[in-house]
């Protein structure tokens, strides 16, 4: 399987979070405790199903974020601390969704949830997790914060339902999935950029300018993923390589193949992708087409594009170990291969 990121580039890439880890890493601590507190429940399945998924890793890249945007605004209160658990619990929440919707078998390098659970309990779990998280926040009482994180919440079902009727269309647009992938993941990393400028009450102008950065990293990291999902490698993904084809998903990889492809080609696309009739080396073929037509140098392309952008949306906060920190993120983002 082709390798996209290169392995000495990947591990530069997880060097480069090293401070922004340094700078969060008390608040992290306290995070994962929270955590690991309001996965507790009277019903004996829900703190199994959580502890799972939950003990099984992750980046926290999300509850991360919201941490170093509150450092950059000069924020000193405690409410980033259980907002960012919240965000990290909304995410494990679309996490355990995700996977029942995409009937995924591999998660953070273990069997998912669904599969020793089943897809009702999952969902249930997941739904459990949202509600915690918006407890959570209640107590943090920033109506600022909670319209920011509630926004989110909506608009990633929205984004996973527009995936969802999407699915199979190989006539959908490159501006269609942006669409949704704006909507499921960069509208969670806004939210948690944001987050900072809302607690620290700073003025309009830098709350945007979070937001922004938050939202185009988020669009660089989807991308990324969808690079990774033909030419990535599943034991350091920690989930199956080749997912979005055997699923029919429609990402930027597969567009720009179907769109720069011949009618054979239209054609193989057509039998996998929409029609379901996938043989073992459809995958490979997939990867090959994808090659020829630079479509996955193009996906990891466009998501340096969006890196840029959220570099350029920092410029306005002055310069510090935080907004250092938060540019690392880019970088790692990017070339990251988990
Ligand atoms: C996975 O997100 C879902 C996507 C948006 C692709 P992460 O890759 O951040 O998941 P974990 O939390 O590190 O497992
Ligand atoms: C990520 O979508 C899930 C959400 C952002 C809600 P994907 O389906 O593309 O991510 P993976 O590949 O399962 O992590
Ligand atoms: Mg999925
Ligand atoms: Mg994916």
């Amino acid at each position: 399987m082709g390798v996209v990121v290169p392995l000495d580039e990947a591990r530069a890439a997880g060097e480069r979070l090293a401070p922004l880890l340094e700078l969060v890493n008390e608040d992290m601590n306290a995070i994962n405790r929270i955590i690991l507190d309001k996965a507790v429940s009277h019903v004996d399945l829900i703190p199994k199903l959580t502890h799972h998924l939950v003990n099984s890793g992750g980046k926290r890249l999300r509850p991360m974020l919201a941490i170093a945007s509150s450092k950059l605004c000069g924020y000193t209160g405690q409410g980033h601390v259980k907002t960012a658990a919240a965000i990290e619990f909304m995410h494990t929440a679309t996490l355990l969704h995700d996977d029942v919707v995409d009937e995924s078998d591999t998660r953070r390098g273990h069997k998912t949830a669904r599969l020793i659970w089943g897809n009702q309990a999952t969902v249930l779990v997941g739904d459990f997790l949202l509600g915690q998280a918006f407890r959570m926040l209640v107590d943090v009482g920033s109506l600022a914060v909670l319209r920011i994180l509630s926004n989110a919440a909506a608009t990633i079902a929205e984004g996973e339902v527009m995936q969802l009727a999407a699915a199979k269309n190989t006539a959908t647009t490159e501006d269609a999935y942006l669409s949704i992938i704006d909507a499921k993941t960069a509208a969670l990393f806004a939210a948690a950029s944001e987050v900072g400028a809302a607690l620290a009450k700073r003025p309009a102008d830098e709350e945007a300018a979070l937001r922004s950065y938050g939202r185009n990293l988020g669009l660089a990291f989807q991308l990324v993923d969808d690079a990774l999902d033909y030419g990535g490698d599943s034991a350091r993904l920690g989930k199956s390589v080749g997912d979005d084809f055997r699923e029919g998903k429609i990402t930027l990889p597969v567009i720009l193949s179907f769109r720069r492809g011949n009618d054979q080609e239209r054609a193989f696309w057509n039998r996998t992708i929409v029609e379901g009739k996938i043989e073992e080396s459809d995958l490979q073929e997939a990867i090959r087409l994808m090659k020829r037509h630079n479509a996955i140098a193009d996906t990891l392309e466009r998501a340096r594009s969006y890196g840029s952008i959220a570099h350029d949306a920092l410029a306005i906060f002055p310069d510090g170990s935080e907004k250092t920190a938060l540019r690392d993120v880019i970088a790692f983002c990017i070339s990251r291969a988990h």
